[in-house]
């Protein structure tokens, strides 16, 4: 139904707005008794939940990061099945984000770009909203930090985003990996990226209650990079990594690239480079260390390669367009 019906209407309008018209179509259609039935799904495992991180998730497909920015929809997505929605990126200041247009999508590729850069409405109106609602998911905090902020001085923005959230969210992932905020990568080197995790973790371990921390990196990371990348992980004991952002590279593309404007690219063309940094992580970090593979998903087969490749969870963004919320019940027994 998704991709006979709403997909191609959808199709029809600028990427940004049809984003908003389907949340706002999802809302209004679970609240429609019997048509509701067709997209509405337990998300219950038939082999029973994963325990991961110590929490159970109910499956292993969850929806990353930037599709819920601002934590308005988890109660609705969570409906369509998901095991976990991570909400976010969130920064400390709310900030409009990059000029329009800042989505763009490659049909011919499978693919979206984006340079949306944080657009959020703020940590303090996530934590208003989430405060007042009580809900039936496993939520991700991807917290990042605004664009005035000198990297230098970016730890607070992330301490102020963990602190504000922890006791409302159920793991953190720092994101240091979008290319979207300028110099936010330069985070992913060794030195700021083990002192704003040891930041994180001292939070952490002063609470009453230990939340797990994982750190979301790019697909574009060298080998020696990646190698740094799991020493940190294994030095600052946080609980994983996500892997991965979208790439800055736009080799092999099928669309006209010289007009499409700086970005993150999503979707097919980071599939098989997200599966090969899962695998090297996968080779470096002890088992207990949790890998979410993201990158590509757009079938149970692809997401069963992030399985093999050494992901525990995975998740999924550019595929969920394309595809629709089927995709979601055909990897709830992954
Ligand atoms: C993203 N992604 C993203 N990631 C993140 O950590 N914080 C964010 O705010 C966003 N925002 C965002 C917006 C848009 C429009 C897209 C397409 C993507 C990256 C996303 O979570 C995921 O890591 C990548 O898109 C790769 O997965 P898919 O899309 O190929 O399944």
């Amino acid at each position: 139904m998704y991709k006979l019906i709403f997909r191609p209407l959808l199709f029809l309008f600028d990427p940004e707005k049809a984003h908003k018209i389907a949340l706002f179509s999802l809302k209004l259609v679970l609240r429609i008794p019997l048509l509701n039935l067709v997209y509405k799904h337990s998300g219950m495992r038939k082999n029973g939940g994963i325990d991961c991180m110590g929490l159970t998730f109910k499956n292993r497909i969850g929806l990353a990061a930037g599709f819920d920015k601002d934590g308005k929809y988890i109660q609705d997505l969570s409906q369509l099945g998901f095991g976990f929605i991570e909400i976010g990126t969130i920064t400390p200041k709310p900030q409009d984000g990059n000029p329009k247009p800042r989505l763009l999508r490659l049909k011919k590729d499978q693919a979206l770009l984006n340079r949306m850069g944080f657009n959020n409405e703020g940590v303090e109106a996530m934590v208003t909203r989430l405060k007042g609602s009580s809900y039936n998911a496993i939520i991700g905090g991807n917290i990042g930090k605004n664009k005035t902020t000198p990297n230098k001085g970016s730890d607070a923005d992330y301490l102020f985003c963990f602190d504000r959230l922890y006791d409302l969210v159920d793991y953190f992932v720092v994101n240091v990996s979008s290319p979207n905020t300028p110099d936010l990568r330069a985070l992913q080197d060794k030195e700021p990226l083990t002192k704003l995790l040891s930041t994180l973790q001292s939070s952490a371990r002063s609470k009453s209650v230990m939340k797990p921390i994982l750190v979301k990196i790019a697909p574009d990371l060298t080998r020696d990079q990646i190698r740094d990348i799991i020493d940190i992980v294994k030095f600052t004991d946080i609980a994983g990594v996500v892997a991965t952002n979208t790439t800055i590279v736009r080799e092999n593309l099928l669309s006209k690239t010289s007009n499409l404007g700086a970005g993150g690219i999503s979707g097919l063309p980071v599939r098989e480079k997200s599966n090969d940094v899962i695998r090297q992580l996968r080779a470096g970090l002890p088992k207990e260390k949790v890998i979410i593979g993201v990158g590509g998903i757009f079938t149970l087969e692809d997401a069963e390669a992030k399985i093999k490749a050494g992901a525990d969870l995975v998740q999924v963004y550019t595929g969920f367009i394309y595809e629709g919320p089927s995709m979601v019940r055909q990897m709830v027994d992954l």
